[in-house]
C-alpha cells in the first residue's frame, strides 16, 4: 500500500488532485472516472449539457445536440444566449439557478425550439451548472387530449342521465302506476286463496315504482341556475332522503355560493354520484355532507355508515382495475381544478373526500362580485 501522508515533488503532485475536504486521488483515476461519466451522459435519453458561469457550453450529450438538431462539437464554447431566446422560460430558470445558486426543476416553454414545452432540472456545479432536460411537448399535448375528452365524457355522461331520467319518470313510471292500479282492480275478481300472492305482487309493484323514483332523482342532474351550490344541495339531500329513507345531513358553508360557477357544478356531480353509491351499494342508514372551507384548499367530505368497500373492490381498486366509471368521474371532476379525491373505507362506512386548491386562475368567476 502507498503511504499517502509522505512528502511528493512537483511532478509527482501533477499526477495526484485533492483537496482539504477530499483525499488526494491520482489523475489517471479522475479522468478515468470524469470519462465513465461521459459515456452514461452520453447514453442517456434526456439531454444533458454543462455550462461555465459566463453561460457558455463547455459540455453536451448526444441527446441534447440531437434536440438541437447540430452535432455536439458546433455547440461547445457557444454562449447559450446566442442560441437561446434569454426571456423564455427555459432561461429564466437557468439564469435565477445561476445566480441563487440554487437547484431548481421546472416545466418551461423552449427559448431555443419555440413552441416547446422542456421538463427542466438544473444543478449548479463548481464551474456553473448542469442542466438536464426532457421534451414533453407531446406528453402535454396527449395530457390536453385527454382531459379534454374526460371533459367531454362527463358533459355527455350528465346528457345521457338526464334522457334516462326523463324515459323513466315519463313512461316506466307511468307503466308502474298503470300496473298497482290493474292488481287492485283484478281483487274482487280473485279467490281468496289467491289474495295474499295478489298482495305480494302489489308489493313488488310499489317497491318498484319507490326504486325507479329514488333512481330516477339521483339520475337527474338538478341544476344550480335558481340558487347556489349550498341551497341546491340541501334541497337535493332532502329529495334524497324522502325517497330513499336514507337520513342526510348537510353541513355546507354558505361561501361555497361564490365559488366559479363550474367548481359548484362539479362540487354537485361529485356529491350526487357519492350520494348514489351510498344507495346502491352501502345499505347505510345515514349519510353525512360537509363542505369546509381551509386558507388555500376546501374540502368536501361525504360519509356514509354503511358496509365500506368490499375487499375484492379494494384490491381491484389498488391494483388500478376499472371499477366504474363513477369514481373515476369524480376523480376526473377535481383533477381538472387541479384537485383530488380519496376513498376511505371501513367498516363502519364510506367517506368520499374531494379537496380543491382554492387559487383557481383558469376559471371564470360567476358575476361581477365573485372574489375567488
Ligand atoms: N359508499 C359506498 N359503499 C360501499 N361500496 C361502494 C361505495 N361507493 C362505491 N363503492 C364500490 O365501489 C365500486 C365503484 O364505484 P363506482 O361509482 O365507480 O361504480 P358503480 O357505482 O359500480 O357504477 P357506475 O359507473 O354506475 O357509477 C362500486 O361498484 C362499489 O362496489
Ligand atoms: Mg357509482
Amino acid at each position: 500500500m502507498a503511504d499517502l501522508s509522505s512528502p511528493r515533488n512537483a511532478s509527482e503532485n501533477e499526477l495526484w488532485r485533492g483537496s482539504r475536504s477530499c483525499p488526494m486521488v491520482p489523475l489517471a483515476k479522475v479522468e478515468e472516472a470524469n470519462e465513465r461519466l461521459r459515456s452514461v451522459l452520453a447514453s442517456v435519453s434526456d439531454c444533458y449539457f454543462t455550462l461555465d458561469r459566463t453561460y457558455r457550453i463547455t459540455d453536451l450529450n448526444t441527446a441534447a445536440a440531437d434536440w438541437a438538431g447540430t452535432r455536439t462539437d458546433r455547440l461547445v464554447g457557444t454562449c447559450l444566449w446566442d442560441l437561446c431566446d434569454p426571456n423564455a422560460g427555459c432561461s429564466l430558470v437557468i439564469r435565477e439557478s445561476m445566480e441563487g445558486r440554487s437547484r431548481m426543476r421546472r416545466e418551461v416553454i423552449s427559448g431555443m425550439r419555440p413552441g416547446h414545452w422542456l421538463d427542466l432540472l438544473v444543478c449548479p456545479s463548481p464551474d456553473g451548472l448542469s442542466v438536464f432536460f426532457t421534451d414533453v411537448t407531446e406528453r402535454r399535448a396527449a395530457t390536453a387530449a385527454l382531459d379534454e375528452l374526460a371533459g367531454r365524457l362527463l358533459s355527455l355522461q350528465d346528457e345521457e342521465r338526464q334522457r334516462i331520467a326523463e324515459e323513466l319518470h315519463d313512461s316506466t313510471a307511468q307503466h308502474l302506476v298503470a300496473v298497482g292500479l290493474h292488481l287492485m282492480r283484478l281483487k274482487q275478481f280473485v279467490v281468496p286463496e289467491g289474495q295474499k300472492v295478489l298482495d305480494e305482487a302489489a308489493h313488488s309493484a310499489e317497491e318498484v315504482a319507490r326504486e325507479v323514483r329514488a333512481f330516477t332523482y339521483l339520475l337527474h342532474p338538478p341544476g344550480l341556475e335558481h340558487g347556489g351550490l349550498a341551497g341546491t344541495v340541501r334541497d337535493f339531500a332532502a329529495g334524497f332522503s324522502r325517497r330513499t329513507g336514507l337520513e342526510t345531513s348537510v353541513r355546507m358553508a354558505e361561501m361555497a355560493d361564490g365559488l366559479p360557477f363550474d367548481i359548484q357544478r362539479s362540487l354537485l356531480r361529485v356529491i350526487q354520484e357519492a350520494l348514489t353509491n351510498a344507495y346502491r351499494h352501502a345499505a347505510a342508514s345515514q349519510v353525512t355532507i360537509n363542505l369546509r372551507f381551509g386558507a388555500e384548499t376546501l374540502k368536501l367530505r361525504v360519509l356514509d355508515n354503511g358496509c365500506g368497500l368490499t375487499r375484492g373492490v379494494r384490491k381491484s381498486a389498488g391494483e388500478g382495475a376499472l371499477l366504474g366509471v363513477g369514481v373515476l368521474g369524480m376523480r376526473a371532476r377535481m383533477v381538472q381544478f387541479g384537485g383530488a379525491l380519496r376513498l376511505l373505507s371501513s367498516a363502519r362506512g364510506t367517506m368520499v373526500v374531494a379537496t380543491l386548491p382554492l387559487d383557481f386562475k383558469d376559471t371564470d368567476p360567476v358575476g361581477d362580485g365573485a372574489q375567488w
